[in-house]
């Protein structure tokens, strides 16, 4: 476990000053090219989720990073994968929760008959920063009265304390940044 970790943690890549002056990009494209990194990733989250959720009924990524990680994920487990994208990219009926990023406001979006009212839901993104993202994720499940039993994400910039605006909902990363 300790291993994987490090090669997880070895190859993710920082670029100052991305996509704006004073912001710290972590980059997961290392990550993804290197398939014994991307599987000890996949593997960390697969043992962490049986561990802790012996029974749910789906794995739901947000869009887009959410979708790199989310369908592996989800056929490890044996679970279908639901989609939570940006407005307008889904069609009939839907469900919205708009949310606030640094520069504007932004929507997403799931499905109204994506997940029955009860069905409990593990949440996963690539990345949280401020928590608006997974948060907004979180209300959309509370609209369908589907249960988020956890979020899930790789990296947690903790220095951004989203795992307090997520609450209280629980949050489990992998890597995580002061
Ligand atoms: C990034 C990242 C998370 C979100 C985290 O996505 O993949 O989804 O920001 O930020 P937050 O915790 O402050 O909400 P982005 O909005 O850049 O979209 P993308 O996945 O389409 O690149
Ligand atoms: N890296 C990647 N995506 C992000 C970041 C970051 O540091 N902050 C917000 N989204």
């Amino acid at each position: 476990q300790e291993r994987k970790w490090a090669l997880v943690r070895g190859r993710i890549r920082d670029f100052p000053d991305f996509p704006s002056p004073g912001v710290l990009f972590r980059d997961i494209a290392p990550l993804l090219k290197d398939p014994l990194a991307f599987s000890a990733a996949i593997d960390l989250l697969e043992a962490h989720v049986r561990a802790s959720h012996p029974k749910f009924d789906y794995i739901a990524g947000l869009d887009s990073r959410g979708f790199l990680f989310g369908p592996v994920l989800a056929q490890r487990l044996g679970v279908g994968f639901v989609l939570i994208r940006k407005k307008g990219k889904l069609p009939g009926l839907t469900e919205s929760v708009s949310y606030t990023l640094e520069y504007g406001q932004a929507e997403l979006e799931v499905q109204s008959d994506a997940v029955r009212p009860g069905q409990k839901v593990i949440l996963i993104d690539d990345l949280l920063a401020t928590g608006g993202t997974m948060r907004a994720a979180c209300q959309l499940m509370r609209k369908l009265e589907a249960e988020v039993v956890e979020c899930l994400v790789l990296i947690e910039l903790k220095f951004l304390k989203g795992a307090d605006l997520i609450k209280p909902f629980p949050l489990h990363s992998l890597v995580q940044y002061e």
